[in-house]
């Protein structure tokens, strides 16, 4: 497997600018104008946003800065995913690099259910432009068109899951051809060309929302204004309830990418001389800007308008997808122009969709590069037919919970799990004087000092709480399988098992990986 013994050259990023916003694109995605708006609508509105500060200041931004700077030290070391960057962090450990597994089998599974969402937006903004939703009127018919589209149901809307399996697969190929070209020929490209478009459409679809007028002379509360202080003004009684901060911190994790392990790996592109400060930061306040400015006054506001406050509570509950599939274009559908919006809306979304998951897939490419030598258009090979057989189950069993259960171990969990290691890697076991030397190299920004004291004990204590809350509030219920109908429960136990298996395999690939690095006197 081994290439000609001539070194390979490492990938780097073109610009300072491409990896702000590749890792920007990494953290933008369907998190920030989906999940963002309904997680705060039924948490507390304006209230969820303390919890949802206090996390992004003791979590978010903390764990970018040591992602960023652990991704740059790893890549000194030519290790560009989390096994051979905690392995140098921790030589006499061994055991740590197995912790590492977590930060490829997170994107990994991720990609297998979030590449099919991304494709539902695809197919929806061609189906918005060739006109064939512009037929489809009322909730329940959008509603229908969108669950015989996933499959769920027939009717003469979609009788066979084809036209959603024929966007798949383009989708899937856009995301393999992207990272085909490389670090810097492929995904800086994307961003730099994505991000700004993104951008620009999420503004051209908040200023039409905030220019609404009430729909209803009947109903002249039902206005932009109500909209907003519905979304935001706060209801202090719902910070007693944990499940509030749980939510927070998850969002927090979810749309930063942050302990899913793809920061890691575009940070191990960058040189030691680069600074992974200001960069860090500029890279959560993009993330922030679409989150709570974008995400949070187009969505929540829009529906308030035509539906009230009951209304919005309704299509809240019934979640993300609802909202992003039937309300908005629904409402775009009374407006003039609104064929147009809704469009922008669903492009918009995929838009941020691929951006942030061709960044799930660099870890997986980047582990198979430098850890078993070899070249990158093998690795996206070996890859390509891999991760193809493993996002099936997403596509088929969509309506058995495969895609709730793999959301729920690479998508929560392993997030947070995976964000505790690191912290304490990088404060404990490397020590937080070398580390925030380390951190410093090449900085445009100091760090205030509060922040050692943050990461050292804040960070990882905030952590393990919320890992002990999270496992009795939810781990343990769904763990046991307490909402899954009987008939799906051999649909989540089969996917179980399939991710027990996907992570002995990524177990015994890395075990094999340094025994031959061992035998060809590679130091390691
Ligand atoms: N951070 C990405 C999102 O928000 C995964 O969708």
């Amino acid at each position: 497997m081994a290439e000609d013994n001539q070194k390979r050259k490492r990938e780097a990023w073109g610009s300072r600018l491409g990896i702000v916003l590749a890792v920007a694109g990494s953290a933008v995605g369907l998190g920030n104008f989906l999940r963002f708006p309904v997680q705060a609508a039924s948490n507390g509105g304006g209230a969820f946003m303390i919890p949802y500060f206090i996390s992004l200041l003791l979590l978010g931004i903390p764990l970018m800065w040591v992602e960023w700077t652990l991704g740059r030290y790893g890549g000194g070391f030519e290790h560009s995913t989390a096994p051979g960057i905690f392995h140098t962090m921790s030589r006499k450990a061994r055991f740590v690099k197995y912790f590492g597994i977590i930060g490829i089998f997170g994107p990994v599974v991720i990609f297998m259910y979030y590449t099919y969402i991304e494709s539902w937006l695809l197919g929806f903004s061609f189906f918005s432009i060739t006109g064939k939703y512009a037929e489809v009127t009322g909730k329940e018919e959008m509603q229908g068109f969108l669950q015989a589209y996933q499959g769920l149901v027939k009717n003469n809307h979609f009788s066979s899951l084809l036209p959603a399996y024929i966007f798949f697969l383009i989708t899937f190929a856009i995301n393999m051809i992207v990272v085909s070209f490389g670090v810097r020929g492929g995904i800086e490209k994307l961003c730099k060309i994505a991000m700004p478009l993104l951008l620009g459409l999420g503004i051209v679809i908040l200023i039409r929302v905030l220019t609404l007028s009430a729909p209803d002379a009947a109903k002249p509360e039902w206005n932009v204004m109500n909209g907003l202080g519905f979304m935001w003004n706060p209801d202090f009684a719902a910070l007693k309830n944990a499940k509030v901060w749980l939510a927070a911190a998850g969002q927090i994790f979810f749309t930063l990418s942050v302990g899913i392990g793809c920061i890691l790996t575009y940070a191990s592109y960058l040189s030691k001389e680069d600074d992974v400060v200001l960069s860090g930061l500029t890279s959560v306040s993009v993330n922030e800007f679409s989150e709570v400015i974008l995400g949070g006054s187009i969505i929540i506001p829009a529906a308030f308008i035509f539906f009230g406050a009951a209304g919005v509570q309704t299509v809240a509950q019934e979640g993300a997808f609802n909202l992003g599939f039937v309300t908005m274009p629904l409402i775009f559908k009374q407006i003039p122009l609104g064929g147009i919006f809704i469009f922008i809306w669903f492009f918009l979304l995929f838009v941020a969709g691929v951006t942030s998951s061709v960044s799930m897939l660099q870890p997986a490419i980047a582990f198979i590069e430098d850890e078993f030598d070899i070249s990158r258009k093998k690795a996206i090979g070996i890859l390509w037919g891999a991760l193809f057989i493993l996002c099936q189950p997403a596509v088929f069993f969509l309506k058995h919970g495969v895609v709730d259960e793999l959301d729920f171990w690479a998508g929560t969990f392993c997030l947070v799990l995976f964000a505790t290691v690191e912290v304490i890697l990088f404060a404990w076991v490397y020590g937080i004087d070398r580390s925030w030397d380390e951190m410093h190299l090449g900085a445009e920004l100091r760090v205030p000092r509060i922040y050692r004291f943050i990461i050292k004990y804040i960070t990882p204590s905030f952590l393990l709480i919320i890992l002990g809350f999270w496992f009795v509030q939810q781990g343990l219920p769904t763990i046991l399988m307490r909402s899954v109908p009987t008939e799906n429960q051999v649909y989540v136990l089969t996917t179980r098992l399939g991710l027990v298996c996907l992570f002995l395999v990524l177990m015994v690939c890395l075990k094999i990986a340094w025994s031959r690095k061992r035998k060809r006197g590679v130091e390691i």
